[in-house]
């Protein structure tokens, strides 16, 4: 049997790949994004699978609009990943609040009147604050003291999810990426790395602009803990969870590493030239694999692989988008 995902923000690089879990199990998913554009789920999904997505096309700062949609698709979670990354909400605070606040609060409302079971939403490890020196990763528990809009917005929406949990029993789960990497990462803070891989696949030199240490979520990883989490209620019981995300937490000088040792044609083009960024080196993510065991953690190595082969397919194909290179 096909169960139905409404999957907000799913044009978006967390998003295509929300999308590509579920096709890829026989389930069909509900695209709600304000873009038109479906080039990040083309990048990674075949024209049949492609056939099988369902398109709604709309802004999640417009509650009629969101609520209708939820009610049309009668969806068993709503997986809820639109939102302005911190760029863009330091750019235009009031926006990034109407999106990623206000925007969520549409979503846990349409949920509510729809009767889902349900709801995942893309919270942040922004919600921290830089490390202190020697700190150990911080877990759940751990104090948020968030230094962007963005981190703001999003410890909001942790407390938006609380007080619905709390006021009205219904359940949601709040993941905390770090930095997501794989095709379709494109833009925000920490989508330099990404950037580099495709530099590398059209054979252009790039320059990461952030250094130091941080924690490596490969997309494919990221997506099916948000749709394992959409599907099932954590063994700790239903509530409004929260739970931070770990992957591979190394320099950025490593990534360039891997790569190089993957493409060795490569050696000497990328550079890593920026300043740390103000939130954790890594997260403890223990928790989620505690609740929710059997998890994939790719490796390093093998997200970068992937990641490389897909863009080198795509740009031999003549379908890269190259936009977010320097000289596009
Ligand atoms: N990528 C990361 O490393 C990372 C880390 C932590 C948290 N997150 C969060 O995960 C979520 C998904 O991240 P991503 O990397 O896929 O981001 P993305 O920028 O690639 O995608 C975001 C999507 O949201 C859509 N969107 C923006 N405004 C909208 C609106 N008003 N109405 C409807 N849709 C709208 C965009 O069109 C886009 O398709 C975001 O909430 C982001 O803040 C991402």
């Amino acid at each position: 049997m096909s169960n139905t995902y409404f999957v907000t923000g799913a044009l978006g690089c967390i998003g295509a790949w929300v999308v590509k879990h579920l096709v890829d199990r026989g389930d069909t998913p509900v695209v709600f994004d304000v873009d038109g554009d479906p080039r990040r789920i083309r990048d990674i999904l075949d024209d049949d699978a492609f056939a099988r997505v369902q398109f709604v096309t709309g802004d999640i700062t417009d509650g009629a609009a969101v609520e209708r949609a939820v009610r049309d698709a009668a969806p068993e979670a709503v997986v809820h990943l639109a939102g302005l990354q911190v760029p863009f909400c330091k750019a235009d605070p009031a926006l990034g609040a109407r999106v990623n606040v206000l925007g969520t609060i549409h979503c846990f409302e349409a949920a509510l009147k729809a009767n889902v079971g349900r709801i995942v939403y893309a919270s942040s490890a922004a919600v921290f604050g830089p490390p202190e020196p020697g700190e150990a990763a911080p877990d759940e528990q751990a104090a948020c003291e968030p230094t962007t809009h963005y981190g703001v917005y999003k410890r909001a929406n942790e407390g938006t999810a609380k007080i619905y949990w709390q006021d009205q029993g219904l359940p949601s789960v709040g993941l905390r990426p770090l930095t997501v990497y794989g095709v379709g990462r494109d833009q925000g803070m920490t989508s330099g790395p990404t950037t580099a891989m495709k530099a590398v696949a059209t054979g252009q030199p790039y320059a990461i602009a952030f250094s130091g240490v941080t924690d490596f979520n490969y997309v494919a990883d990221t997506a099916a803990a948000f749709v394992r989490c959409a599907d099932q209620a954590p063994r700790s019981g239903d509530g409004a969870k929260v739970y931070n995300l770990h992957g591979d937490a190394v320099p950025v000088n490593d990534i360039v590493a891997t790569i190089e040792a993957l493409r060795p044609a490569a050696t000497g083009k990328i550079a890593v030239n920026g300043p740390v960024l103000a939130i954790p080196t890594q997260l403890d993510g223990s928790a989620i694999h505690r609740d929710f065991p059997g998890l994939p953690d790719t490796s390093l190595r093998t997200g970068v692989g992937e990641t490389l082969r897909r863009f080198e397919e795509l740009h031999a194909a003549g379908r890269l988008d190259t936009r977010d290179l320097p000289d596009a």
